[in-house]
């Protein structure tokens, strides 16, 4: 692989041993992705911020590049956490764990990141634009700005993307090539419109085609529909990228003679709820999977105004960003009435398997990892008929 002189400095350790290893890892990645070289990043997203999913071996790694002192060269933002830092007592979170998941955050910021503990990042506390190199990792997020931003990252992992923040380069092979960004297959998709539906549209391509890249016609998703389309394939299936003919930005750049194509349409929509459905009822509601955006705070403020919360023993939880929840300070009056609008985590990477059993989502992503990560059977459904169970 060709490296500049000053990578090789790096390398050697010219500029310490944090830095040394970060690029010893960028390196060895490409070599075994077949990089010619290295490329310069705008902006990274680093997940492996929750104490429940790094655990004890992740809080020394991060101590270890911490007390080395690295620190990241480019803007680089944080996935949710844990738990509200502030309000993880109404999480049902021991002190134990809190503690451990402030000591992360400490050393994260230690290292400069901003740890706005999102995985919506793009709505506002990270916004690559069109054709940005980035090293982002969350597989939601990554997809969202690789395809209707026309970004490019490759989907990293947690400490990948550290490294990558790091040396504030990243190795230049995958959906950073212009020829790798080709859709592998066309989509004819129906939904009914609603973003439940493009949920479900997700979840059904993901399982389908695994990974590849799908080019969709048909369809015409703002971004609360791309946000949870883009969670869902990217939780079904492993996609990083697709295009939507007319909206997003390298949709019209391709040939897509000869690609088979495939008709996602009310059937195949109601087979991928039919198997995310495996529970009967819920203890706990727990919607923004991905975070809410101000327009779904919005919307579900405006369905919950003037309604009552009957069902007192079913918990409902808002998982948004901080800055969202800052912005909307109307709009959490009215859903403080049915539960906590918690800033920062979520219900995949909280430790909710000690509390709940049965977990209610409208989220098909939500809806794959709440068995895997959580021990939960769930009920996914939209918003308006998960809540006919509190009302
Ligand atoms: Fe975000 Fe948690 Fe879902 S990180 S995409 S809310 S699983």
């Amino acid at each position: 692989m060709y490296l500049t002189r000053d990578e090789e400095g790096m390398l050697a350790g010219e500029e310490g041993e944090s830095c040394r290893k970060a690029m010893e890892l960028v390196v060895a990645l490409g070599k075994v992705y077949g990089a010619e070289d290295l490329i310069d990043i705008t902006s990274a997203h680093l997940s492996g911020a929750s104490y429940k999913t790094i655990g004890d071996g992740g809080v020394k790694y991060l101590e270890d590049m911490a007390e080395g002192g690295a620190r990241v060269s480019v803007p680089s933002t944080l996935n949710p956490i844990g738990m509200d830092r502030e309000r993880w007592r109404e999480m049902h979170i021991p002190p134990s764990f809190a503690e451990k998941q402030l000591r992360i955050i400490e050393l994260y910021k230690r290292m400069g990141v901003a740890a706005t503990c999102s995985c919506t990042p793009y709505l506002g506390d990270n916004v690559p634009s069109l054709g940005d190199h980035v090293a982002w990792a969350e597989s939601s997020a990554l997809s969202f700005v690789n395809s209707y931003i026309g970004a490019r990252t490759n989907r990293e992992g947690g400490p990948g993307a550290l490294a990558a923040a790091i040396i504030g380069r990243t190795a230049n092979y995958g959906l950073h090539i212009d020829e790798n960004r080709r859709p592998t297959v066309v989509i004819d998709a129906e939904t009914d419109g609603s973003v439940f539906s493009y949920s479900m549209l997700g979840q059904a391509v993901g399982a389908s085609i695994g990974g590849g890249i799908p080019y969709f016609r048909g369809i015409d998703p703002d971004v609360d529909d791309a946000k949870t389309m883009s969670a869902a394939m990217a939780a079904s299936g492993s996609v990083a990228l697709y295009h939507v003919e007319g909206v997003t930005p390298e949709a019209g750049s391709f040939d897509l003679g000869g690609l088979e194509a495939i008709h996602m349409g009310e059937r195949e929509l109601k087979d991928a709820y039919d198997r995310l459905n495996t529970a009967e009822d819920v203890q706990l509601i727990a919607l923004g999977c991905p975070h809410l955006s101000r327009k779904e705070m919005r919307d579900i403020a405006a369905f919950l105004k003037g309604k009552k919360k009957r069902n007192k023993d079913v918990e409902i939880w808002f998982c948004t960003s901080s800055r969202i929840r800052e912005e909307c300070a109307e709009e959490v009056r009215v859903m403080e009435e049915f539960g906590p609008v918690l800033a920062d985590t979520c219900m995949v990477v909280a430790p909710i398997e000690g509390t709940f059993k049965r977990t209610g989502t409208n989220s098909a992503k939500a809806g794959n990892y709440l068995p895997t990560l959580c021990s939960q059977e769930v009920v996914c459904r939209d918003v308006s008929k998960l809540m006919e169970v509190v009302m």
